[in-house]
């Protein structure tokens, strides 16, 4: 009798035990193992407990299967992780891999072969209201982000600093960012022969940049509201001012007046040896619809449908791409 209850006792730990094998997935032996992490521990005896109920239905039983899988190869899932980092490691240093772009090399503005120079003015801060000094933050921000990450970044000004704090307060890390900083205007600073004031108002159409020239940009998003302000304002301080050659080069959808980070997008671009149709079409969005004009002036292909995804817009380093757009007139 008492070996008949004793065989059964045996049988019942062995279908108990077969309950708690799956393959290389022994959840017992793991459970012996000192090495596991006690919140492992934890996990596994719950998930062994409900292996172990009597009416465990055959889906449930694959799930909780799939949890100690996750459990018991976590160690090995992040050993193997770490063994792959080291070798990307050991592959960049030796110049078999590339760095990834968020980590490329920095190049400070004063070790770039670029020497054009584009100053964001930041005077305009009192004409807009604290939304519109938000999300103006937001695109000057942008052109920080993406001027840094260049491999040739251009000389970018921030001008008009003085009294702007309530712009600068909406830049984050501002004090340590490598750009050139002037409390006065452009005028003062660069002298009224060397600057150009980027307006899309302008009836004048800009050929190309020059490094002897600081090409200004309004560091404004005011919807409309100042339609011609910064075009009037060159005027009044008697520089030049010119409109980027978008009309030469691209049929748009939307209007041609561009956000603060578009247009030194498409600087940028140019400064950093693209043609001027590849500067824009990929410093526009797609929803703009820019489409490239052919050498006869007619319509062409939706570049931006070929190329959708311009280089920056899914780095989480550089933020969303803006859409304040500015609604003027074409
Ligand atoms: C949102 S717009 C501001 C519009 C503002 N009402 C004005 O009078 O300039 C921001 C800045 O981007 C630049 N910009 C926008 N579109 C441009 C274009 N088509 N050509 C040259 N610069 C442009 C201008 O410097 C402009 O001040």
């Amino acid at each position: 009798m008492a070996g008949k209850v004793e065989t059964a006792r045996e049988e019942g730990t062995a279908v108990e035990n077969s309950l708690l094998i799956k393959g290389s997935l022994d959840i017992e032996a793991t459970l012996r193992d000192s090495d596991l992490p006690e919140k492992d521990r934890l996990k596994l005896k719950t998930l062994r407990d409900q292996l172990l109920a009597q009416d465990i239905a055959k889906h449930r039983r694959k799930k909780l299967w799939k949890e100690v899988d996750w459990v018991i190869n976590r160690k090995r899932r992040n050993d193997q992780k770490k063994q792959e980092r080291k070798k990307r490691r050991l592959e960049i240093r030796t110049g078999v891999r590339e760095p990834s772009q968020k980590r490329a090399k920095i190049v400070r503005m004063a070790d770039s072969d670029c020497k054009i120079k584009v100053a964001l003015d930041l005077s305009l801060h009192d004409l807009m209201t604290e939304a519109e000094r938000t999300k103006t933050g937001k695109q000057v921000q942008r052109c920080y982000a993406i001027n840094r990450r260049m491999e040739q970044p251009l000389r970018l000004y921030l001008t008009g600093l003085r009294d702007a704090e309530a712009m600068t307060k909406n830049l984050f890390g501002f004090e340590n960012w490598d750009v050139f900083r002037a409390e006065d205007d452009h005028v003062s600073h660069f002298g009224k022969e060397k600057v150009v004031y980027l307006t899309g108002d302008s009836e004048v159409e800009l050929e190309d940049f020059s490094e002897d020239e600081a090409y200004v940009i309004g560091a404004m998003v005011d919807h409309n509201r100042h339609k011609g302000l910064t075009l009037k304002r060159a005027i009044e301080a008697g520089i030049r001012h010119a409109r980027l050659p978008l009309d030469k080069y691209v049929d748009m959808k939307s209007r041609k007046v561009l956000t603060i980070d578009h247009c030194f997008q498409i600087v940028l671009n140019r400064a950093n040896g693209l043609s001027w149709q590849e500067s824009i079409m990929r410093a526009i969005p797609a929803r703009k619809g820019a489409q490239l004009k052919d050498d006869d002036g007619n319509e062409g292909v939706d570049e931006n449908e070929k190329e959708h995804d311009h280089a920056d817009d899914s780095d989480p380093d550089l933020g969303k791409e803006s859409d304040d757009e500015c609604h003027g007139s074409s």
